[in-house]
């Protein structure tokens, strides 16, 4: 994914789409706004407000002239550290973040900077998804779109989440887990849901 979130293909339109088809960028105040709309129109909310701080961190290192982006950085750096300290949300600027990405809850949410969230992805407290050892400190999972993460679970190492799966609640995942499937457990193991994961 490059800087800015790109396109999903439900939200794909004749207006949106640049002449070679390839999906055009929303601009920072787009993903804002949608980011507002996906947090149920709540700007108070630390999670939207966490995701804002991550937009414009990202969005502020494409200001070429650094006399310009300098400012900017200050800013984001007070920001950031101000949403990590006051609401326990650690997401830098360096995560590939998909659109619509929801932080339902605040509180030990510790996301690693070379992650990746696609999507419609939901995150709620107590959430680490970062790297599995000291000695591989870059490796950081993958996240498909629309993945449900439960309050609590630790997903670590350089791991592939698959579209649309469940997370459950204090699951730690080590391993891949197939798009669609439930993992919940510690080692977190795939089952079958009975109904009513949402
Ligand atoms: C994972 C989850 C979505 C499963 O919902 P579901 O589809 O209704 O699945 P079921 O309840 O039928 O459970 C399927 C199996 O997984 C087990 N399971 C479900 N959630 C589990 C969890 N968090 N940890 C360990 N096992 C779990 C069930 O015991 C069942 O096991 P069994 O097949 O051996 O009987 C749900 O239990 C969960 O953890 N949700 C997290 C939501 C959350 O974080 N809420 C906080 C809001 S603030």
């Amino acid at each position: 994914m490059n800087d800015q979130a790109t396109q999903p293909a439900s939200a794909s339109s004749a207006g949106d789409v640049a002449q070679n088809d390839t999906p055009k960028p929303l601009g920072l105040w787009a993903q804002v706004r949608e980011d507002w709309h996906a947090h149920g129109r709540d700007w108070t909310l630390p999670g939207f407000r966490a995701v804002a701080v991550a937009r414009f961190g990202k969005w502020r290192m494409n200001v070429k002239p650094i006399i310009l982006r300098a400012p900017l950085s200050i800013l984001y750096r007070i920001l950031y550290r101000r949403v990590r300290n006051v609401y326990g949300i650690e997401l830098p600027y360096s995560v590939q973040l998909g659109r619509m990405v929801v932080f339902e809850h605040q509180g030990g949410v510790v996301i690693h900077g070379c992650v990746t969230i696609g999507d419609g992805c939901i995150i709620r407290q107590g959430v680490t998804i970062g790297n599995r050892t000291l000695d591989k400190p870059m490796e950081a999972p993958t996240l498909g779109k629309n993945v449900n993460v439960g309050a609590g679970a630790k997903i670590l190492g350089g791991l592939t989440i698959g579209d649309n799966a469940v997370i459950g609640a204090n699951a730690v995942v080590l391993k891949d887990i197939p798009a669609g499937a439930l993992a919940v457990g510690i080692p977190a193991v795939i089952k079958e849901p009975k109904g009513g994961a949402s």
